[in-house]
């Protein structure tokens, strides 16, 4: 998926200003930036989901897990119907289908019979991302997903992302604040900051030679155990 050149204006606002980011197929691009820098935005563009000015080429099926799975769940819905609606094979073929997508996402079968009010935060978060993978994306727009959880399944969320990334091949644009989390699973970083993107190159690189002093005032606030 390439992106040339977004712009997304809210009235007189540019929230995002003229952003240009590249995800390869089978790669993870991680999206980070403070509060307000433009992230969601940029997401919800590339979802269609908002106007915008520029190119947006490549990805043909977008799916998007937020920050809140019960953005995503309708809690009247049990588990096995939510995932169910997603779902691109035959009626007949559903059932099968569901199992095998709470399998992917290392959840019992049996969690089908449940509502979101049943399960952890972690459990919904995988719900809402077996029910993203149902669609068969080409590109999945993971939209702070770990961020409301607590910080004990937080880790086990982003191995279950690198995990998809290697098993399916999925390409993931992986949006978070957190510069580190970001890091534990992306290949390239792209840094945005006042809805514009200062900084965009390979983890390491951006990691390790950040050329932007936007980009080294995050990684100051990164706790040292996670930086090597
Ligand atoms: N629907 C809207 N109408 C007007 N302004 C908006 C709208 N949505 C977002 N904005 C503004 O656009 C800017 C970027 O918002 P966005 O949600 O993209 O930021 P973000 O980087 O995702 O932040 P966060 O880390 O808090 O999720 C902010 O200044 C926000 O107030
Ligand atoms: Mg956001």
């Amino acid at each position: 998926m390439k992106i040339e050149n977004l712009t997304v204006r809210y009235g007189s606002f540019t929230a995002v200003d003229g952003v240009s980011i590249e995800v390869p197929p089978g790669g993870v691009v991680g999206l980070v930036g403070e509060s307000g820098s433009g992230k969601s935005t940029l997401a919800r563009a590339v979802s269609g989901l908002v106007p915008y000015e520029g190119r947006i080429e490549g990805a043909r099926r977008i799916q998007m897990v937020f920050q809140d799975p019960y953005a995503s769940l309708d809690p009247r819905m049990s588990v096995g119907a939510s995932v169910a609606e997603g779902v691109r094979a035959p009626r007949a073929q559903r059932q099968a289908e569901v199992e095998r997508l709470l399998g992917l996402v290392s959840l019992p079968a049996e969690v089908a019979t449940r509502y979101p009010r049943e399960l952890s935060g972690g459990q919904r978060q995988r719900v809402a991302i077996a029910r993203a993978l149902g669609a068969e994306p080409d590109l999945l727009v993971a939209d702070e997903i770990t961020s409301a959880l607590d910080v004990s399944v937080q880790g086990s969320v982003l191995n279950l992302v690198k995990r998809l990334r290697e098993e399916l091949g999925l390409s993931i644009l992986f949006i978070s604040h957190n510069l580190a989390v970001v890091r534990y699973v992306s290949d390239s970083v792209a840094v945005m900051h006042g809805g514009k993107l200062v900084e965009f190159g390979p983890t390491e690189q951006v990691v390790d030679e950040p050329t932007h002093e936007y980009t080294r005032s995050l990684l100051e606030a990164v706790p040292r155990l996670v930086r090597h």
